[in-house]
């Protein structure tokens, strides 16, 4: 058992399907804390506009009914991962679907979306510790981080692990249009204006192309050290 500081946040950052949030929900349980994923915010924010046939390209507006649109993480251990409530709507699964997946990195792109879920973050973090993933988490997020992650994979496997999920839930997808998705996603977070995804310079790189979930987590979890 690892002699524990009162308090920490652990910064998980990377690319789409990288294993960020499984290593992150694992991590956590093996730690002892609170698990965030940031990801499914952003995710909830697009399920609102779809779910209320609100204009994707619509800042403007969008940023009017951001004041509309609660977000809440009820379950911060379960092994499944956090449950999600939109306006007291339990969201976890249909946040998952593919659609939800663009919308989601196409409002990640606007400034009032990201300062209303990026203080949602630092408020949930504030008298608990934390493992949280996402993609500006250890630059924006907790730039003074106790551990930074930046977790990375080959983009052919991570196109089939997500695949391999999509497939277990019954959606159709050919792999190729998976990897299509995933580099358009991995392009519009890495190219956009706001908060980009990259590695924060202090971050310890994690490439998990041929390291089984127990590995990764293994790995990560020996290299904290309070
Ligand atoms: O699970 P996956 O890696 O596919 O994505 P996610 O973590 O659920 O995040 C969905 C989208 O939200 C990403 O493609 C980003 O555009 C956005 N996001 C972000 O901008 N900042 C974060 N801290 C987390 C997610």
């Amino acid at each position: 058992m690892k002699k524990i500081k009162k308090k920490f946040v652990i910064a998980i950052d990377g690319p789409a399907s990288s294993g960020k949030s499984t290593t992150a929900k694992q991590l956590a349980d093996k730690l002892g804390c609170v698990y965030i994923d940031s990801g499914a915010m952003y995710r909830a924010v697009g399920l609102y506009l779809i779910e209320n046939g609100i204009d994707i390209k619509d800042e403007k507006k969008i940023s009017v009914c951001l004041k509309d649109i609660s977000i809440e993480i009820i379950n911060y251990n379960n092994e499944d991962g956090n449950i999600i409530l939109l306006n007291g709507k339990d969201v976890t699964q249909d946040i998952r679907k593919p659609k939800v997946s663009k919308y989601s990195s196409l409002v990640a792109r606007m400034g009032a979306v990201r300062t209303k879920l990026v203080e949602l973050q630092r408020q949930i973090s504030q008298r608990k510790s934390i493992v949280m993933d996402g993609r500006d988490i250890g630059t924006v997020v907790f730039p003074n981080a106790d551990y930074k992650f930046y977790i990375i994979a080959d983009v052919k496997e991570r196109a089939r692990r997500r695949w391999d999920e999509l497939q277990k839930k019954g959606e159709t997808k050919s792999l190729e249009d998976v990897i299509k998705e995933l580099e358009w996603r991995d392009e519009s977070d890495s190219t956009r204006k706001i908060s980009p995804l990259r590695k924060p310079d202090d971050a310890i790189l994690i490439d998990t192309t041929f390291l089984t979930i127990a590995e990764q987590v293994n790995k990560i979890y020996q290299m904290i050290n309070f």
